[in-house]
């Protein structure tokens, strides 16, 4: 009787020291990160009928898609995301959450005066490299034509074609197609100086279906101007399958199944899982996934750019004007950056947006700075009148890492394909703007077609559409 006391005593004081009666949360799928990417695949996964997690680090789903609510009227604006593409996976994840979506307004509707914003100076058409843009852009799209298969999933030839390592600005100048330069430079944002970049990761952004939605003008926005509502729609559906404002703090990986340790707010939660699906930048997984030598060594490659996008009141530019930062002393007239891109005005009255690129790291404080320093230059410089009130920064967002890239050295000697080996190792799996690119439409398709067909048992794929 003592004896068996005792034993009860023992194991009590045992399973205190060893937490080995831990309590696991069984998964088929462990998402990490809930932007575009991870929730896309979490919503089309569970209507698959796998049973999955997703683990976003902010307290709601999107990443960045930032929508600004006019606390006066309740207006909204998608300051952040705000073009798709016209592709089916677009319609049907809109439609799911019963969001319509509308053709993208011509960009030539308002009032659009092009400023050199080093000196403030309003840039005439004249002083500005003229070409002919729908030829340049016809001319483009034959170029990137010769690639798209690769850009499907990184299919790189060996040797890697020359044409797609030559920094961009080069490979425009080769073929004569400058006149696309300005048009690539202000619709693939966030890339800091794209001219230097290799073209291969222009052409991965800038690829057929963006050509074809420039041309035909078919680029798709929501009408509710609320994309957020969209992801709070998915984090409902979702319910307890998701933890927001959590992270990992450790993944371990098995021959069968990977355990994920999350801090959330209610404490640490272990979650087994048969599979993983990273979506975050693999630099930003170091702090706690299990890497070998091998993933070290090229995760340790990446380099990337940074990206702001805000909100600005008492600007004292007009209602409803635009106006474009533009260098007719640059080559192919695009400004150096960092600097903003434009100050673009927002459907909300009294309110611009501005979006910023650095190649290199600032603070916040450096760019708020910079941003209301160059307001005040292009004020300035096309006469608009003092405001009554100083310039206000409503809101700034810095999106770091953007635009993932590795050097044009690693490109030739293979790193996309070892990179791309990775697949399915170690039962993890990977999407993401890394493994794509920085488009939400494009990540949704190969998120669709390349990735969640490993994550699904077969059965669930006959049932896979909507
Ligand atoms: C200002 C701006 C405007 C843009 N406009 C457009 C546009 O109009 N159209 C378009 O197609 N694309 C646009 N993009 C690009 C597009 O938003 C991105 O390419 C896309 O969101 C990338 O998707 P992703 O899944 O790779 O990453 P993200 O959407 O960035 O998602 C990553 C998620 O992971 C979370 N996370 C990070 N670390 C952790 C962690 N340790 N644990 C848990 N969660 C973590 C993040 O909080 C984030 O929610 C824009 C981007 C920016 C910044
Ligand atoms: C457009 O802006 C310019 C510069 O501020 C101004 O001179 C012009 O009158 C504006 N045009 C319209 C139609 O608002
Ligand atoms: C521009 O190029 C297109 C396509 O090549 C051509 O049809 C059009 O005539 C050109 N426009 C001008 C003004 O030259
Ligand atoms: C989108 O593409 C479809 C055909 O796939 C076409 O019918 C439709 O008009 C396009 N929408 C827009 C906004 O261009
Ligand atoms: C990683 O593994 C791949 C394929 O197994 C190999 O080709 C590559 O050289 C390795 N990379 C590094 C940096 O060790
Ligand atoms: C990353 O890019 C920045 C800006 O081009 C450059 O200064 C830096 O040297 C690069 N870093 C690496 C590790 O390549
Ligand atoms: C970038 O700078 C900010 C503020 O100066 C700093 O907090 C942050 O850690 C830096 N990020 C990187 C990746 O160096």
């Amino acid at each position: 009787m003592v004896a068996a006391k005792l034993a009860i005593v023992l194991c009590f004081t045992l399973s205190f020291a060893r937490p080995t009666s831990r309590k696991w949360i069984e998964k088929d799928v462990c998402i990490i990160g809930g932007g575009a990417s991870g929730t896309y695949a979490a919503i089309r996964l569970q209507q698959m009928g796998v049973d999955v997690t997703l683990i976003e680090k902010e307290g709601k789903l999107g990443g960045p898609v930032t929508t600004y609510t006019e606390p006066s009227t309740g207006q909204t604006y998608d300051y952040g995301v705000q073009i798709f593409s016209n592709l089916s996976v677009v319609h049907n994840f809109f439609s799911h959450f019963e969001i319509p979506l509308v053709r993208l307004p011509p960009l030539s509707g308002g009032n659009t005066t092009m400023i050199n914003f080093e000196t403030g100076e309003v840039v005439a058409p004249s002083q500005l490299y003229m070409g002919n843009l729908t030829a340049a852009l016809l001319g483009y799209a034959e170029q990137e034509a010769k690639y798209s298969s690769i850009f499907e999933d990184w299919n790189l030839p060996s040797p890697v074609p020359e044409d797609l390592l030559m920094p961009f600005g080069d490979f425009l100048k080769k073929h004569s197609l400058e006149a696309f330069a300005y048009i690539a430079f202000i619709y693939d944002q966030g890339t800091a100086n794209i001219l230097a970049q290799p073209t291969l990761y222009v052409m991965k952004y800038q690829d057929q279906v963006q050509i074809r939605d420039l041309l035909t003008g078919s680029f798709v926005v929501n009408a509710l101007q609320n994309n957020q509502l969209l992801y709070d729609r998915a984090a409902a559906e979702l319910g307890e399958k998701l933890y927001l404002g959590s992270q990992p703090t450790q993944v371990t990986r098995h021959h069968n199944h990977v355990e994920i340790e999350v801090s959330t707010p209610e404490g640490t939660r272990h979650i087994r899982a048969r599979k993983l699906l990273v979506t975050i930048p693999p630099k930003s997984t170091s702090q706690f996934l299990d890497f070998d030598e091998n993933e070290s060594t090229m995760f340790r490659q990446f380099n990337n750019s940074y990206y702001w996008n805000a909100i600005l009141k008492h600007t004292g530019i007009p209602v409803g004007t635009t106006l474009p930062n533009v260098n007719p002393a640059a080559s192919l007239n695009i400004p150096a950056m960092p600097a903003p891109y434009t100050f673009l005005a927002s459907p909300v009255p009294g309110l611009h947006a501005t979006y910023y690129s650095s190649p290199h790291n600032m603070s916040d404080a450096e760019v708020a700075d910079d941003i209301l320093a160059t307001l005040a230059r292009v004020r300035e410089g096309a006469g608009f009148p003092e405001p009554d009130q100083n310039p206000e920064i409503v809101a700034l967002h810095k999106w770091s890492p953007f635009e993932i890239t590795v050097s044009m050295d690693a490109i030739r000697d293979g790193f996309y394909n070892d990179l791309m080996a990775l697949q399915g190792k170690k039962n993890t799996w990977y999407t993401g703007a890394t493994w794509m690119n920085q488009a939400t439409s494009t990540l949704w398709r190969y998120t669709e077609d390349k990735i969640l067909p490993h994550l699904v048992p077969d059965e669930a794929l006959l049932n896979a559409q909507y």
